[in-house]
Parts: C-alpha cells; structure tokens; sequence
C-alpha cells in the first residue's frame, strides 16, 4: 500500500481543501488502504451555515482532494460507507487507477484570491469561455453591466447578512486580525488571504466589530464600507456552479472544488460569493435569470480573474491534527 512518505506527501496535498471561513472541519484516519472521514462538529458554523451545507460542501471538496492526491500513486477511493445523520461519516478504500488526475499539479497552485483583479487579455477571456461555455455545471456571465448586476446584488445580500448581530459575531471570531493568537496561522481568514493592507486590516477589525458596525448602520454608512463592487466588477467572469437537485451535499463539494481547480489550470483564480446564493431573495433572482429549471440548483458563484503575480499565504491545520494513521 503506501509507504509513510507517501502518505505524509498525500495528506499535505489533502490538506489544501478548501472550506467556508477556512473551518476545515475534515478528520481523516487512514488505516490499511482504508480512509475515513468524519467532521469537527465545533469547526461548524451554525449562525451563518444552518443547514450545514458549507459543512458538507467543505467535506466533500477534502474528499475530492484526496482522491486527486492519490492518484500521484495511481489510487482512486472508492465509497464503501456514508452517514450524514446524526453525525457525518464516509468511508473509503483504495484501488488501483491507471492515470494520475489531471488536476493534481493544481492542488498547490489554487488559492483564493479577494483582491482586484487585472484586466484579462481578450486571448484569455476567450480561453475561459472556450473551456467553460459548454461545461453543463457551469454558467459564465461575462458581460461588464451584467457583472455590475451582480455586483450590486452581492453588496445588497452581504448588508443582509453582515446587519445580523449573530451572523456578524460568529464571522468576526473566524477573523484573524492577531498574528499573537495562536491559530492565526492554521484556520479562518487573515488580513493576507482577504487581501487587506496594514491600514485596510485596521479599518475592518474597527468596522466589522458586532457593536461598531450597528452604529455604523444607523448613520447610513456602513453599506458603503463592506462594498465589494469594485474588486466584483474587476473580474473576468462570474461563474454559477450548477448541479442536479438530487446531487448530495458531498459530491456539490467535489464538483465545487473541482471547477475551481479547472479554472485555476488555465491560469484563472477564483473567490466564492457565497451571500449571492445563500439569501433566498438573491438566489431565486438569479435562478430565474439563468433560467434554470426545477431540476437544477445553484452551488455557488464566483468572481474569476487572472491569477495574479502574488497570491496570500498558506493557512492550514498542522497535519497532525487533521489525520490519524493506524498503519
Ligand atoms: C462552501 C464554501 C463557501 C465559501 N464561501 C466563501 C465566501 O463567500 N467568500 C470568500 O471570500 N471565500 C469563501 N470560500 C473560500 C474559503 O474561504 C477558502 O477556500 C478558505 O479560506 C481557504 O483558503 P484558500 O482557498 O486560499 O486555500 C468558501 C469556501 C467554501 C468551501
């Protein structure tokens, strides 16, 4: 089976999933050929992921990750077990496959990327709708007033959610604005991966505090400082993530993370606009505007833009705290 560089090497690469706030819920025991998969119920976020669909989106995109860090030793996991309820737990075993994924040497290149975009030559705008406006998962909006659109609704969605206290309060402790706290280099969002500057990380932790942003709403301008419009409108494109209804919440989490990696092959970076379609006013908007029928969701959205020349750090748990091995 695999020896333990392989396998430190596979769990590094597993590692780089991608999760709402950067929670990484996922704890993997590897043991025998056998994975399995089970979640970090305190690394849930019950304010603003209720139903646990980021949860679970998250824990899919770790099991998508590691099927494509296996394939780096020609091994695919296949499902042998699943539980959603009352606690989460999938297990898997290994066979052989003949090819590595062609997505593997992405892995370490994805990132999120919450800056302003540059502007893509009209050559790579092209490439993305080449690859991409046949894709039946995926539906690109790249006309600049309809991106403004998007914009706008964006902010609108954001203000909906940010205005609640709870909401508000549970982002803010996801926030890393201490390089002292002790997990600020293993989970949620730093002011390097929101792409923040000194002053900008100073102004949001004063701004986005539950209390300062309610005064801040009551004079009418705290609309104006979470606006996103202007790094929105810099993108290249918005791409919907479309699924079928009946697809689990496990397997929207591989399609996600897999879309993402596509994107990032042909030298695109990405970032979720989760508000969009988490706000059912927003959601069913846009359902209608892509005109989906009743047997198609939307996963998520993304801003898309070429990757640029600096990209944030890496913020991950240790490994050891994500994976147990009983060789
Ligand atoms: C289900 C899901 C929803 C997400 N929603 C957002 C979002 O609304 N805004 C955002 O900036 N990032 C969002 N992200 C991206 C994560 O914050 C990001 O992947 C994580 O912080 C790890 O950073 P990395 O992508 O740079 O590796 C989301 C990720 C997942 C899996």
């Amino acid at each position: 089976m695999l020896t333990k560089e392989q396998l430190k090497d596979i769990e590094g690469l597993t590692n780089l999933y991608v999760s709402a706030h950067n929670t990484q819920p996922a704890q993997w025991l590897y043991n025998n050929g056998h994975w399995i998969l089970t979640e970090d119920v305190s690394r849930k976020l019950p304010v603003a992921d209720e139903s646990s669909k980021d949860h679970l989106i998250s824990l899919g995109s770790s099991v998508e990750s590691l099927n494509i860090a296996l394939s780096k030793y020609k091994y695919q996991l296949v499902n042998t077990y699943m539980e959603f309820t009352p606690s989460f737990r999938a297990e898997y075993k290994m066979i052989n496959c003949e090819e590595k994924d062609p997505l593997l040497a992405y892995l370490n290149q994805r990132k999120s990327y919450r800056g302003v975009f540059k502007k893509a030559s009209a050559d790579k705008k092209n490439k993305l709708i080449d690859c991409f406006s046949s894709d039946e998962n995926i539906v690109l909006v790249t006309d600049n007033n309809e991106i403004k659109t998007i914009a706008e609704d964006f902010d609108k969605a954001n203000y909906h959610f940010l205005s609640q206290q709870d909401y508000l309060s549970e982002l803010y402790s996801w926030l890393r604005f201490n390089r002292n706290e002790s997990n600020f280099f293993e989970d949620g969002l730093t002011p390097d991966a929101m792409s923040l500057n000194a002053l900008e990380s100073m102004g949001a932790k004063f701004i986005l505090r539950p209390n300062i942003f309610q005064k801040l709403k009551k004079i009418k301008i705290a609309p104006i400082l979470i606006s996103e419009k202007t790094k929105i409108c810099s993108a290249t494109a918005i791409a919907f993530i479309i699924a079928p209804k009946e697809m689990d919440l496990l397997d929207q989490g591989r399609l996600f993370y897999r879309k993402w990696l596509e994107m990032t092959k042909i030298g695109f970076s990405l970032n979720p606009l989760s508000c969009l379609v988490d706000w059912p006013k927003t959601y069913s908007i846009y359902k209608n505007k892509l005109r989906l029928d009743d047997q198609q969701i939307i996963v998520n959205a993304f801003r898309v833009g070429p990757t640029p020349n600096k990209l944030p750090g890496r913020y991950r748990r240790p490994l050891q705290s994500v994976f147990q091995e009983s060789l």
